[in-house]
């Protein structure tokens, strides 16, 4: 199995206190972790001892007694220690001679350093959550594993809710691709249903650590033998164009990074006449309202408003455009979607539901926490969503959907 595991450290130099200050929120609210430098020795030296910690660099351009310039052209000596993404963050952005003592020095044009104005917040924050991915409604490892594994148990997320008996029969030789399988939960399924036959299924899992204990899970059992996972990240899917013939994501969508990247990969690596199944919800946390508590649905708003770094409130609606742009055809001829509303009327759903919403808020709180101004305030925002919960008359659903979409 591949172990190339994203770091999402940022190195930022800045000889500015408060400039460092204020973009370490910024980094931070994206889903970075921050190193901040204001000598630009400090920083070579710490990017040299740990590169693989870092998949962000960024400096600031006018700096004594080494330029952001000169910082990075030290860097490249280096072929950049493979650090991923770096950017420059200036007042001088659009200066003629900035411009071209960059051009001097770099390829500006294939991103081999990107210029960003200082003043330019809300260009930043969009290149930063195109670049980090931190899975927001989880922790990798074990916790998650047993999390995906639990949560497939409960009413509401159980795999024999949403598939139909012809979603998972195959065809003898045909390959499928459990994409972000995570524990594996839906590959193992497949297999046993599909165990008289040589059907291949594959699964790919973006994190080292799930990607690792899903794989333990299947080692020396016979049924699973025609599994093969493999750690990586479904936006360059490490397999040949036109490779399988159905693809299945499920609960992976709305936690893309980029979305439309992956859609484009499921093009490529389906065949012709090939089938993608996503199964995905909207309003996730956010439909959690009652009109007995006015002042929850102003959190909800603010929550949805905001969004969160990799997580799409929406991702139904959003769906058909990444993949009518990636080359499927959306009409009904080729895509169509059945409403499996996830319904919490009774009590005992809703305290499961409750129970599993708290330990998604637990896991998350690095994340969900700025959204509210604080931990303080998100501990009055979960509060909340308890009573709500804890109410008789709430009543709450996810739309969740189950898509089907043919490779014309
Ligand atoms: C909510 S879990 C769902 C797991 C599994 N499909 C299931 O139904 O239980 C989402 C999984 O998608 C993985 N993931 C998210 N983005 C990914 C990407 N770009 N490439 C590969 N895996 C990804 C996450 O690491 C996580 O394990």
């Amino acid at each position: 199995m591949e172990t190339s595991e994203t770091s999402n450290f940022v190195a930022h130099l800045d000889d500015e206190e408060q400039i460092l200050e204020t973009f370490r929120h910024i980094f931070e609210e994206s889903g970075f972790k921050v190193d901040s430098f204001t000598d630009p020795s400090d920083a070579f030296n710490a990017i040299q001892s740990s590169p693989e910690k870092y998949s962000l660099i960024v400096s600031d351009f006018n700096m004594a007694p080494m330029n952001g310039i000169e910082f990075f052209k030290r860097l490249k000596a280096h072929n950049y220690f493979n650090i991923k993404h770096r950017a420059i963050l200036s007042g001088e952005v659009g200066t003629r001679y900035f411009t071209q003592k960059c051009q001097q020095n770099f390829d500006i044009t294939s991103d081999e350093i990107v210029l960003f104005s200082k003043i330019n917040i809300k260009e930043i924050i969009s290149f930063l959550k195109k670049i980090s991915y931190q899975y927001p409604l989880g922790n990798e490892g074990k916790k998650e594993f047993y999390r995906l594994e639990k949560q497939a148990l409960m009413k509401g997320f159980r795999p024999e809710e949403e598939f139909f008996l012809e979603d998972c029969l195959f065809k003898e030789g045909q390959s499928v691709l459990d994409a972000g399988c995570g524990s594996g939960i839906i590959c193992r399924m497949l297999a046993l249903i599909n165990a008289k036959k040589n059907v291949h299924f594959h699964g790919i899992e973006v994190s080292k650590e799930t990607a690792f204990l899903a794989q333990k899970r299947i080692e020396g059992i016979e049924v699973f033998s025609n599994i093969i996972l493999t750690q990586a990240n479904l936006e360059n899917v490490p397999y040949p164009d036109e490779s399988f013939d159905a693809i299945i994501c499920r609960y992976v969508y709305e936690h893309m990074a980029n979305p439309q990247k992956v859609t484009d990969e499921f093009f490529r690596i389906l065949r012709l006449g090939g089938k993608l199944m996503v199964i995905d919800s909207n309003g996730l946390l956010i439909n959690i309202r009652s009109t007995h508590y006015p002042q929850l649905g102003e959190l909800q708003d603010k929550l949805a408003a905001k969004g969160i770094p990799n997580f799409d409130f929406f991702i139904n609606d959003n769906l058909p455009s990444y993949l009518e742009k990636a080359g499927f055809n959306v009409g009904p001829d080729s895509m169509s979607f059945r409403e499996i509303p996830i319904i919490f009327n009774d009590d005992e759903s809703k305290q499961i539901e409750k129970n599993r919403l708290k330990e998604v808020f637990e896991n998350a709180k690095s994340i969900l926490a700025p959204v509210f101004g604080g931990e303080n305030e998100l501990d009055n925002y979960v509060n909340l969503v308890n009573m709500v919960l804890d109410d008789s008359r709430t009543e709450f659903k996810y739309d969740k959907r189950f898509w089907k979409i043919i490779k014309p």
